[in-house]
Parts: structure tokens; sequence; C-alpha cells
């Protein structure tokens, strides 16, 4: 089995996609090769580095063993080896969003038109200007993304959610299909399996972006409501165009922020999904959105979130460590502390009690034809893999209805 990753051009081209000239599609390919190089070859160079240089220095110096993966991070941030790795991988960010961006502003006239296209009639698209961007959002610029997800060029455009698009591929090795959608494939391949008589009939994708994710769920459930929400006007207006010109019909793009979800009544929903967004949210902002997800959902709906999993006593240091470099080195300043935390408990505090909560491991669900596995995917790749920790819970049915 090949251990390189395919090329750019097996990208499905729906309509909305911007398109790539031949070098700004070979600096793609040279990306997404260069990221699974750094995670796989070159990264398993930090352990080698850990064990052999920096865990002998540091119980030298202290008589022990270091206690929390911030002592790892202070003492790896003086090794060579580490610090190349870490700083190829910073650029490996940075030159992505460079090439994303280029590409989409010199063809960005098309791309609004094509939008304002796709959008105008479709009712697929409801933007509220009045909706604040969290200041959460807005501090940095959230995993080097210029501007973050919510920035305009020029006012109403589609900037971000298009280089968002293009560039996902190069980030993940080409790791989640052709449409950039593994992640959401996962999901319904999970609960076909899990419920295959179940039929929601609303379902809620709170931080939605572009609906990378949110998409598969209207195509597997047809006759859903797909609710697609996101404090990102720029994302939405690219992720509902994109939708529609995939011939989606049962999902709405909808300017909203998971804290305040006043305009649904209680109980409105059947399922309520986040894919990677909890690792993005302040601690206070957590628990009001999880609190509100519960109101949202009707008894016997199903919460499912999909994150990295958080950092139990029971993994190793270093792989926490590991875990971590996005936090410190690609602007995810809720990482560190979002997956330190027992997310079980949040999810209790937020209502959902704990015995009527699961977790359960997703993989991305892909076309193995054109994206084959790395041979390397047995081996612990901290957190680069398209391979996820979900959390839900079930919400009991009211006990009337359940008796
Ligand atoms: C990492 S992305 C999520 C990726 C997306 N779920 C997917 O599957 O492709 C985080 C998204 O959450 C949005 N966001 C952040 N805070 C939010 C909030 N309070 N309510 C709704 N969306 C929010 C951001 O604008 C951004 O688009």
């Amino acid at each position: 089995m090949s251990d390189l990753p395919p090329p750019y051009t097996a990208l499905t081209r729906h309509p909305m996609m911007p398109r790539t000239s031949h070098d700004e599609a070979a600096r793609f390919n040279f990306l997404t090769h260069f990221n699974r190089y750094l995670s796989g070859a070159i990264g398993k160079g930090n352990k080698l580095a850990y064990d052999k240089r920096v865990l002998p220095a540091f119980v030298e110096k202290h008589g022990r063993e270091p206690e929390h993966r911030y002592e790892i991070r202070d003492a790896m941030n003086e090794d060579p080896w580490h610090r190349m790795w870490s700083a190829l991988k910073r650029n490996s960010m940075e030159m992505r969003q460079h090439n994303g961006r280029q590409t989409v502003l010199r063809q960005l006239d098309e791309l609004d038109a094509q939008a304002r296209q796709f959008n105008e009639h479709s009712g697929m698209l409801e933007l509220d200007p009045t909706v604040e961007q969290p200041h959460y959002q807005t501090a940095v610029d959230i995993h080097c993304q210029p501007g973050g997800y919510h920035s305009e060029e020029r006012s109403g455009d589609v900037t971000v959610g298009a280089n968002y698009d293009i560039g996902l591929f190069a980030t993940t090795g080409g790791a989640l299909g052709g449409l950039n959608d593994g992640g959401g494939q996962a999901i319904v391949e999970w609960i076909k399996k899990e419920r295959p008589d179940w039929q929601p009939r609303r379902i809620l994708d709170i931080g939605a972006t572009v609906g990378h994710n949110a998409v598969p769920l209207a195509q597997a459930f047809p006759d859903a409501e797909v609710i697609a929400i996101d404090t990102a006007a720029a994302s939405l207006r690219y992720g509902a165009a994109r939708a529609a010109s995939m011939g989606v019909k049962n999902i709405k793009f909808v300017q909203a922020s998971g804290e305040d979800l006043s305009r649904w009544a209680d109980g409105y929903f059947d399922w309520v999904q986040t894919t990677m967004f909890l690792h993005e949210l302040s601690s206070k902002a957590m628990p009001r959105i999880l609190a509100e997800a519960n109101r949202v959902l009707a008894p016997g709906g199903l919460i499912f979130h999909i994150e990295q999993p958080e950092y139990t006593d029971e993994m190793p240091l270093f792989e926490q460590f590991m875990r971590d470099w996005d936090a410190f080195n690609n602007n995810e300043p809720f990482w560190s502390a979002m997956h330190g935390q027992d997310l079980k408990q949040v999810m209790a505090d937020a209502g959902f009690a704990r015995d009527d909560q699961f977790t359960v491991g997703v993989r991305a669900v892909v076309d193995p034809e054109i994206f084959p596995p790395s041979p390397d995917e047995g081996e612990e790749d901290f957190g680069r893999a398209a391979i996820w920790n979900a959390y839900g819970a079930w919400k009991p049915l009211a006990q009337a209805e359940a008796a």
C-alpha cells in the first residue's frame, strides 16, 4: 500500500469550488505531502529526541520525570529536532493559508457572483447582521487563517469559506475525502448502524462553517430539515452556495450563535450535532452552548460531538504534549484547556445525565480507492489522522412517554 496522499486533483469539483492553476495545485500537492511527512516520518523524531535526550536531561536536573504536559513542552522547546519540526509545521500552516487565499482572491469576483446566484433564490441562507462575532473567534486568527472564519475581504464576499474549502485537503494530508466530508460520512455510517430505523425530523449543526459535515446528514436524511448555524456570515454564504450547487435542498445555513438558540422552541430538534467545534470555544461559552443544546433537544433525541480525545490520566503525558501543539503554535487558544477538561462532567453540568452519555471512536469514511489509508495509520500521529472520539448522549424520553 502506498504512503502517498492522493493528488489534489482527487478533490471533487462541485460548482462553487475555486479553480486552481497548475502552480496552485502543485503547491497544494507539495503541502499535502509535506504535512503527511511531518506527521509521520519526521514527527517520529520528536519521541526519539524526548526518550534519548530530553527526558534523561530533565530527570537529571529535577530528580523526577515531568508531571505535566507543560513541563514536557518547556523542555522540548529547547530541543533542536523539536524546534525544527515545529517551525516546519507552523510554516506549512502559513503556506497553506497563503496559497489558498491568493487562489481565491484572484477569482473573487467570479466566486462572489456565483455564490449570489446560488443563494438568491434557494432560500437556504439566512443571515442576521445583529449576530455578534464572539471574542473567542476574533481575538486571534484561528489556526493561522487570516481573519478567522468571519472576516470579509469586501462586504458580502465568500473569501474565507472558499479558502477553507480548497485548503483543508492540504492540512489534513488528503484524509477527509473528495468533498472534505469524511467526518460527516462517518457520523452517518455510525448512526445508520446504531439506529437503522431512526428518522430524525429536525437536525441542528452548531458551528457548521461551510457545511462539510452537515451536508452529509442532509443527504442521508432527505426528509429531515437540517439547520446549520454559524456566527460567521462569510463562511455561511459559501456553505449555502456550495450545498445548493451540489443539489442539496433540505439544509438551511443560518447566522446564529450556539450561545443563544432562543429562536427555536424547547425540544425543537431531534438531533444536535457539533463537529470539531467545541475546542474553539471559551470555557464560558461551552457550558452555555451545551445548556442551550439541551434545551432545544427533544426527549429521545441525540446530541453528538466529534472531537479529538480528551487528555485523561491514562493518556501518556508525551502524547498530551504532542496533541497540544496547535494550542501554542497554531493559534488554537482554547485547545489545551478544552481537551484537559472532563467533557462528560461539562455535559452533565449542562443537563445530560452521565448515565445517558456514551463515547465512541469514529474514523473518516472516504473512498478507499482514491484515499487509501496511510500504512502508518495504526501508529499514533497525535491528532492529525482523521480519527476522532465522539461524545454523545440520548436524551431520555419523558417519563409518561417512556412508560
Ligand atoms: C472548527 S470550525 C467547525 C468545523 C465544522 N463543524 C465542520 O464540520 O466543518 C468552528 C466554527 O464554529 C463557528 N463558531 C464559533 N463560535 C460559534 C458560536 N458561538 N456559535 C456558532 N458558531 C460558532 C466558527 O465561526 C467556525 O466556523
